[in-house]
Order: C-alpha cells, then sequence, then structure tokens
C-alpha cells in the first residue's frame, strides 16, 4: 500500500465557489497562505472563469498577485478557455486545470458547451501552457453521477480521461462532483480508468454529500490512487443537494490517513485551527468531524 499520499486543497477555490457569501480578498489570501503554511504542496487558490457564472471567483486576480507564494508550493486555477488561460498566465499560475466532463447535460450546464468542444476548447490551452512550461492539470466531473443524467455510463468516463491525458495532463482528477458514489462504485470506476490511463496520474476528487468520500477515497487508494483532492472544513456545499456538504474534508482525510501510517506531509492541528478560523469568517459551524471533535470555539 502507498506510504505517502499527496492532498490537493482546494478549498479556496471548490470550497468558496460553493459559499453563499462572497469572502473578502484578505481573507482568501490569508485562507492560501496559511494552508500552505500548514505544508500543503497544493493549493487550488482560484478560477479564471466568467465572473457572470460563479461570482465567487471574480478576484482571483488580485488573490494570486498579492499571495506571498512559498517555495515548493503549487498554486493551482482553474482555466476553461484561452482567454481564461491568457489571465492566469498573466497572474504567473505555475499550474493550471482544465475541466471537462464525462456527462454531456453537465458539461452544457456547467461550460456552456458540449464534451467534444470542451476537449477542442482545451486543446490549445494546454497547448499553450506546454510552451510557458506551465502545468495543465484535468478535472473530469460527474465520474460517479450526474445531477440531470443520473448514472453516467464508464465508457464516458474513461473517454474523457484517456483524451485530456493525450492531450498533455499531467494529472486527472476524477470527480464525483454531486457526492452520491458508493465504494464498490468507486473502486469500478477506478479500474475501468485505469485500463487506460496510468493509476500514478490520477486523483479522486470527492464531494461528501452522503457521507461516501473518505470510503471512496479508502476504495481508490486500494487501486493504487496516491493523490486525493479535499477541502479544508469541507468548504462549499452542493448546489444540487439542499444542505449537503461540499469537498471532503482535508482534515478528516488528513486524520485517516495518519492515522493509518501514511504521511501526507501536511500538519493536522494546523490544519483545525484553519478550519475554526474560516469557519468564524464565514460564520458558520466547522464542516469537518475532526475539528468538531476538539470542540469547535
Ligand atoms: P460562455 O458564455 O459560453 O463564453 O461561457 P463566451 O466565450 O461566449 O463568452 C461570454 C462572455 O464571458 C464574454 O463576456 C466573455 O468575455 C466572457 P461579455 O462579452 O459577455 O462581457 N468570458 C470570460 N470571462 C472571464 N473568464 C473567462 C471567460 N471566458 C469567457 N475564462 C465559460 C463559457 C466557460 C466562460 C462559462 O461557462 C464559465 O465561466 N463557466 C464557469 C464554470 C465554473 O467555474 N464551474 C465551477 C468549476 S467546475 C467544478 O466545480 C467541478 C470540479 O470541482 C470537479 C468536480 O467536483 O466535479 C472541478
Ligand atoms: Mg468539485
Amino acid at each position: 500500500m502507498q506510504n505517502r499520499i499527496r492532498i490537493v486543497e482546494v478549498g479556496p477555490r471548490d470550497g468558496l465557489q460553493n459559499e453563499k457569501q462572497i469572502v473578502s480578498v484578505e481573507a482568501k489570501i490569508e485562507l492560501v497562505e496559511r494552508l500552505a503554511a500548514a505544508g500543503n504542496t497544493y493549493v487550488e487558490a482560484g478560477a479564471f472563469v466568467s465572473p457572470k457564472w460563479v461570482p465567487q471567483m471574480a478576484a482571483s486576480d488580485e488573490v494570486m498577485a498579492k499571495i506571498k507564494r512559498l517555495p515548493g508550493v503549487s498554486y493551482p486555477v482553474l482555466t476553461p478557455n484561452m482567454k481564461g488561460y491568457e489571465a492566469a498566465r498573466a497572474a504567473g499560475a505555475d499550474t493550471v486545470a482544465v475541466f471537462g466532463a464525462a456527462s454531456e447535460t453537465f458539461s452544457q450546464k456547467n461550460i456552456n458547451c458540449s464534451i467534444d468542444e470542451s476537449l477542442d476548447r482545451f486543446r490549445p490551452v494546454i497547448e499553450a501552457a506546454k510552451a510557458d512550461g506551465i502545468a495543465v492539470r484535468g478535472y473530469v466531473s460527474c465520474v460517479l453521477g450526474c445531477p440531470y443524467e443520473g448514472k453516467i455510463p464508464l465508457a464516458s468516463v474513461v473517454r474523457v480521461s484517456k483524451a485530456l491525458f493525450a492531450m498533455g495532463c499531467y494529472e486527472i482528477s476524477l470527480g464525483d462532483t454531486i457526492g452520491v458514489g458508493t465504494h464498490d462504485e468507486t473502486r469500478a470506476m477506478i479500474r475501468a480508468v485505469a485500463g487506460e490511463v496510468p493509476v500514478a496520474a490520477l486523483a479522486g476528487h470527492y464531494h461528501d454529500t452522503y457521507g461516501q468520500a473518505l470510503a471512496n477515497i479508502w476504495a481508490s487508494i486500494g487501486e493504487g490512487v496516491a493523490v486525493f483532492d479535499s477541502s479544508v472544513s469541507g468548504l462549499g456545499g452542493c448546489p444540487y443537494a439542499k444542505g449537503a456538504s461540499g469537498n471532503v474534508a482535508s482534515e478528516d482525510v488528513i486524520y485517516s490517513l495518519h492515522g493509518s501510517g501514511i504521511e501526507t506531509g501536511v500538519d493536522l492541528e494546523a490544519m483545525i485551527e484553519i478550519s475554526r478560523w474560516i469557519s468564524g469568517v464565514l460564520g458558520r459551524r466547522p464542516g469537518s468531524k475532526a475539528t468538531l471533535a476538539r470542540g469547535d470555539g
């Protein structure tokens, strides 16, 4: 079994993009900086998307301009097209992420184009990034279910993952966008994708809507996956399920991994402090069991 797992901390992007309150630029900067200081080597810092579609990410250029960057830490940002890519490059991004979906309807609703059109949009982004020495991560949404189409054929998940990897994405993050997958479904999904993309290039991105994310992480670890996306304090809700939690909480993932002898390099106590602080900023209870277990005051 893997003795080290890499965490990709997505709270400042996937978390905050789904919170109702708009968080100040100062608080976003503090969040990114504290997460890096806690030992996270990948802190997703924002998204260069249309502010009409996702107002919460509107100040990503300011965040990128003002954060103090630590050596050895990457600060990826989402870029759906060349316009987003050029803005990300101007903001000094070292890593960008293109994001597609395994569901046609989700692709239309999220980025206003079909799956094939999205791949055509990503190609020039990936080529430009390669020429600029910027790494590109690829996301695939709805790998275990879609809010509009329900179950998604594994063949579609495999096709999009394979296409993004072939285009040059160094890692494919497999997103259970609405957090509906279970342990065995996750195992089957990872096995199917790993038949076409090296497992070392796969990451699990599990939302915790039904409380299954940690089980799905362990199912993926069993298949050899060693990279997982998580969000401090389980930031973010799910726009498709009322009252649901967001990404799996980083503190819970770290607690589970460290307690099982797997290193992450991330300081659990520091993450619990950040979870308490950002929950205060948002005026909500911490969204991780590990933080609540220590008292949320
Ligand atoms: P569109 O309307 O089809 O784009 O949106 P367009 O090219 O026709 O342009 C329309 C307007 O948007 C123009 O402005 C463009 O300049 C502007 P106007 O002339 O009307 O003033 N525009 C942009 N502005 C800023 N940045 C850009 C950009 N591109 C065009 N990059 C678009 C297409 C992709 C832009 C839009 O649909 C969009 O921004 N969608 C956002 C989707 C998003 O951020 N979703 C959340 C992230 S994905 C996710 O959370 C899933 C993930 O976590 C994994 C998982 O859990 O599954 C990754
Ligand atoms: Mg997500």
